[in-house]
């Protein structure tokens, strides 16, 4: 099994290009099979997930050719319409080809995705959607088994701004002849960049970014080539890897509005940063002062997908900060790492509470999920002496060979 090996303590200088947003081009993938035409993503990150994607739309019947960053997709001749549990069980955002599924195909069978390693992540808001859009829904052995021969457009009101509901009823939508509008939907880029696509394949749709989005449904989907967003968690894991290390670089590619939460908390206590329409300039500052609160909530609130992140620069910064992880239930299991290496944190239920130390220490660790496992390469990247992280293959689900960035910036890591 491959581990990522560190010495901590280099400072970061240089540019950085950011990858192409996994949690943009999962979404987008599954809008491709809505046309019988070709469509191409660029800016595809080489990801496991990605692959697993690419999988699954294989298995329909889609074929699905990767050339450098695009990737070619091609339904025209799908011959099915079940997803397998071994498919299924590999990528939790099977679950957003069910939306095309029923636009395209009419019908479903598709294995519970279930539950995964940050929390039980139910798909109860996606069904109740369905439902209310006329779907006939029995979940059986596993299996959800839809029929969506009448599936009409609708006023869905979604109980919480669910990213992958919000995605799956829009794809579902573009489908149906009629209005569609969902009221509380989520707010987060990737959904302004689902609605790019579709409206570039010739669906209507509009509102995306707010929490109303309105989908005008069609038959007709044209061929489409489409440039995927940047991704705003790889660009933030780096604006706090230099936070934490030290240093000046320039992120390329990517859009700061997409990350205020983080980069104002991070103005104000330990980097100056300068942002441009396609690039940010951070710096650190020689002082690293805690953050008093940080709490994360949907967009345009702190990311979840950023809470590990930034508890390791908490790890290392001047004072006390509590975090609360109001998404997921069980995103705390980097800490455990974290208290390895030397930091300070206690649990108290959906709070960490961090008193920053100035070093931490190298140790061996492992990753328990993505956004945790980048997490702990952060900390090694402060600590005095070798920080050795295991199961990276989690890391590697989000991060495109991280080491090879980092180690272009100047810190001293090695996959072995
Ligand atoms: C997406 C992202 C994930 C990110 C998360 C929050 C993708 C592929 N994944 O996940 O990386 O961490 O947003 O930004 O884009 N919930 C229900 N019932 C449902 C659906 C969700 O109770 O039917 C709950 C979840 O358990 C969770 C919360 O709602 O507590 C948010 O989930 P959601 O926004 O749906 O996140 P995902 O789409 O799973």
């Amino acid at each position: 099994m491959a581990k990522l090996v560190i010495n901590g303590g280099n400072r970061l200088y240089g540019c950085v290009d950011v990858q192409g947003a996994k949690n943009a081009v999962l979404p987008l993938f599954a809008a491709s099979i809505l046309t019988n035409e070709k469509v191409t993503i660029k800016n595809v990150p080489d990801l496991i997930d990605v692959e697993n994607m690419a999988k699954i739309l294989r298995s329909l019947g889609a074929s699905v050719v990767k050339n450098g960053k695009n990737v070619e997709i091609h339904a025209d001749n799908l011959k099915s319409s079940e997803i397998s549990h071994a498919l299924a069980k590999e990528l939790r955002s099977s679950i957003f080809i069910l939306g095309p599924m029923l636009g395209r195909l009419k019908q479903a069978k598709v294995a519970y995705p279930g539950g995964c390693d940050i929390g039980l992540r139910p798909i109860d808001i996606h069904l109740k959607a369905f439902r209310e859009m006329n779907v006939k829904i029995v979940e059986r052995s596993g299996y959800i088994y839809c029929d969506a021969s009448n599936m009409i457009s609708g006023d869905i009101m979604l109980d919480y701004p669910s990213v992958g509901a919000t995605e799956n009823i829009m794809l579902a939508a573009a489908t149906i002849k009629g209005k569609t509008t969902i009221m509380n939907a989520a707010r987060e880029p990737e959904i302004v960049d689902l609605q790019n696509f579709l409206a570039a394949m010739g669906a209507s749709v509009k509102g995306a970014g707010t929490p109303f989005i309105e989908i005008e449904g069609t038959d007709k989907f044209k061929s489409v080539e489409y440039t995927a967003m940047a991704d705003r968690i790889v660009t933030g894991t780096f604006a706090i890897a230099v936070a934490i290390c030290g240093g000046e670089i320039m992120l390329n590619g990517c859009k700061g509005e997409h990350i205020q939460s983080l980069l104002s908390k991070l103005a104000k206590t330990s980097c100056n940063i300068k942002q441009y329409d396609d690039k940010i300039e951070i710096a650190s500052k020689n002082h690293r002062e805690a953050i008093e609160y940080i709490e994360t909530q949907p967009y345009p609130g702190f990311p979840t997908d950023l809470q590990a992140q930034i508890m390791a620069l908490q790890a290392v910064s001047e004072g006390v900060s509590i975090i609360t992880e109001n998404i997921f239930e069980n995103r705390f299991k980097h800490v455990c790492e974290l208290i390895k290496m030397g930091a300070a944190i206690r649990i108290k239920g959906r709070n960490a509470i961090i008193k920053g130390v100035d070093r931490l220490s190298g140790a061996e660790v492992s990753a328990q999920d993505l956004r945790g496992g980048a997490a702990l390469v952060l900390a090694g990247l402060n600590a005095i002496g070798t920080t050795i992280v295991n199961d990276i293959y989690h890391i590697d689900r989000g991060y495109e060979r991280i080491e090879d960035l980092l180690k272009k910036l100047g810190a001293d890591i090695r996959r072995i």
